[in-house]
């Protein structure tokens, strides 16, 4: 499967070599084509640099300010494709609280600006970029958490998380997106209480019945 990545940062770099772990090949788009070039080139030979979106899953590596912006200019490659939000859309002054209003998160926002027929996917928002390069912590698989409200496209997303190396949990409909960016600001605010630097992972486990 072809996954675009818009955004070489932090998460473009991640996500991407999780997903070159898994075989997909990756596109990488950013607003500096210097920096996608690059992190192609980090990431190895199935992975490209492009201007436009052509994956079938296109992940949005941006900041929250920058999404909207990113979905405009690029309606055309993300209409009807399974589209993942990453974000946390943190209020970097307090960061006791997200920035969206009430009643909403960035997940479905970015679901009210992509064009009809596109699917919108939570996912990743939970996992730290530094834990996605090895995909596992103390020996422990990532479990990347998902949220949506269309079936197929989260069984899409979890099938490129398990073959990436890490678990996949179905948390419900993208509403829940809502309560996943809220456990984001909570793995992100506890950090300097349990100095990990980023480097921890927060998991679901259970014994089978
Ligand atoms: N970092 C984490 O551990 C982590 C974990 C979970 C979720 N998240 C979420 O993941 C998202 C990305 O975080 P990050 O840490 O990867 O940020 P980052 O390192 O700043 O990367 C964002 C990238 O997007 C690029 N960009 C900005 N606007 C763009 C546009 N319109 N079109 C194309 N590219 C554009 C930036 O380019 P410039 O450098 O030129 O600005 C930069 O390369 C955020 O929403 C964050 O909340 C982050």
């Amino acid at each position: 499967m072809k996954v675009t990545i818009v955004g070489a940062g932090n998460m473009g770099r991640g996500i991407g070599r999780r997903m070159v772990a898994g075989g997909n090949e990756v596109e990488l788009v950013d607003q500096n084509p210097e920096d996608s070039r690059t992190l192609a080139e980090e990431l190895g030979e199935l992975a490209t640099s492009n201007r436009s979106v052509t994956g079938e899953v296109v992940v949005l590596a941006l900041p929250y300010e920058a999404v909207a912006a990113a979905v405009a200019e690029h309606q055309e490659g993300i209409a009807g494709r399974v589209v993942i939000d990453i974000v946390n859309p943190v209020d970097w002054s307090t960061m006791e609280t997200v920035t969206t209003p009430p009643g909403t998160s960035a997940a479905e926002e970015t679901a009210q600006l992509v064009p009809e027929g596109t699917k919108v996917v939570k996912a990743f928002n939970t996992t730290f970029a530094k834990t996605l390069l090895a995909g596992e912590v103390a020996g422990q698989k990532l479990q990347v958490l998902i949220a949506g409200d269309d079936e197929q496209a989260k069984k899409t997303v979890a099938s490129l998380v398990e073959a990436g190396g890490m678990t996949a949990l179905d948390v419900g409909p993208l509403r829940r997106a809502r309560m996943l960016e809220q456990v984001g600001l909570f793995h992100i605010a506890i950090q300097q209480q349990i100095g990990t630097g980023f480097a921890s992972a927060l998991s679901l486990r259970w014994d089978a019945p």
